[in-house]
């Protein structure tokens, strides 16, 4: 009887008509680096590429706006208009030609929109925001008008013409990051934006046919995928995002991550991306613990359950835990955000890890090059001192 061969996380995938070299994916992960009008900057042009040369298969932008109120911060990119597509064509081409695939997130903040970049503090913007950088804020919207957290700013619960509005803005957006070139699409439903506020019972509380049943929540999300999906070609996948759980007492549950990731295989999404929490800050005590890959058994779960591709993501660093993740069938990519800030060429060392020297030959030659000949020494050296 033969036996499948097991996966590895350096393995080639084929999702739709796209050949990812491997399966780690750079996690979408927002620079607040933009210029007011959203547009990127050289920045993200090193950012990105930099992790395309480091032998990540995947590259995802950060969360671009589909409309200036859906970004977070006044330094968030979009592609919300027509002259956002060349620059956003510019981080396309630099990702493919570092050998990437280059994917593009899009995203509505909803009710976490209109706060300071992190380090001016994260806090909802104010008027001393506007003395302090000239940064004014806005109105938010969400499903329903209760803030994402106690003394925030209390969002509009937004309207069916708006709901309306949002597809449109969502089908456009994805239609420009098409125009740009990329080749993979990555849907923000999670981390409390405005597609999970519609999901969470705990922020959506909403009597008309998007609110209260299982149902009515998840109505939202499968429209935004429809309008997506009417954009984006046959050929080319969509990842949704999610948080699978809100971690909060009352919130969105595993349960409907399941039910939900069931429905999106007829509405055009090829990948669940398993994140989770996000909704607001943390309420209650921390039931999940944060260690590396505990979000991993949400994706292997969604995985088991409904047969949909996943992506996991979550303080995964060790290259045997990437590789273990998937040769278990736990999940089909593998993404890292913090990691590949703190070492871009994570994917490329992880290889070499698993695989030996010789996989300093898919590195860039004027790097592999050298750092084989270097393994080579370093071995005769250690050979040497035992
Ligand atoms: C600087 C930074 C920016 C982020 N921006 C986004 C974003 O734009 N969209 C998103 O879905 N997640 C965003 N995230 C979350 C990451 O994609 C990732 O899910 C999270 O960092 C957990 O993975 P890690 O432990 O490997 O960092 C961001 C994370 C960081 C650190």
């Amino acid at each position: 009887m033969s036996t499948a061969p097991t996966p590895s996380v350096l393995d080639p995938l084929t999702v739709r008509g796209v050949a990812f070299p491997n399966r780690i994916v750079i996690s979408p992960m927002q620079q607040y680096a933009g210029t007011p009008d959203g547009m990127p900057t050289d920045w993200h042009v090193r950012h990105l590429s930099t992790y395309a040369a480091g032998g990540a298969g995947l590259v995802f932008t950060e969360a671009l706006g589909i409309c200036p109120e859906g970004r977070l911060t006044w330094g968030d990119i979009g592609a919300w208009n027509d002259q956002q597509t060349a620059p956003l064509a510019r981080l396309a081409e630099v990702i493919a030609a570092h050998g990437a695939v280059p994917g593009a997130q899009i995203n509505h903040a909803g009710r976490k929109g209109s706060v300071q970049r992190p380090w001016h503090g994260f806090e909802p913007m104010s008027q001393a925001d506007v003395a302090l950088r000239g940064e004014h804020p806005w109105e938010t919207v969400s499903a329903s008008a209760l803030p994402a957290n106690p003394g925030w700013p209390t969002p509009r619960a937004i309207g069916r013409d708006e709901i309306r509005r949002s597809l449109e803005q969502f089908a456009a957006a994805t239609a420009r990051v098409r125009k740009a070139g990329f080749q993979a699409l990555n849907i923000h439903g999670a981390h409390g934006y405005l597609i999970h506020s519609f999901l969470s019972p705990l922020s959506n509380q909403r009597d008309d046919e998007y609110g209260g049943s299982l149902e009515n929540r998840m109505r939202y999300a499968l429209e935004v995928a429809d309008a997506a999906r009417s954009e984006w070609p046959s050929d080319l996948p969509i990842f949704f995002r999610l948080s699978c759980i809100d971690d909060v007492d009352g919130g969105w549950t595993l349960d409907e991550t399941v039910t939900l990731s069931r429905a999106f295989a007829d509405h055009g999404v090829d990948v669940v991306d398993c994140s989770s929490g996000g909704l607001g800050r943390r309420t209650t005590t921390a039931v999940v613990r944060r260690e590396p890959g505990y979000q991993v058994p949400y994706a292997e779960r969604v995985r088991r359950d409904t047969g949909m591709r996943t992506m996991a993501v979550g303080l995964i660093r060790e290259p045997a835990l990437a590789e273990a993740i998937v040769a278990d069938g736990r999940a089909d990519f593998v993404a890292i955000g913090r990691e590949a800030l703190f070492n871009p060429h994570w994917p490329a060392q992880a290889a070499v890890t698993l695989r030996g020297p010789d996989a300093f030959d898919g590195w860039p030659p004027a790097y592999g090059w050298w750092l084989k000949v270097r393994s080579r020494t370093l071995a005769v050296s250690q050979a040497a001192a035992e």
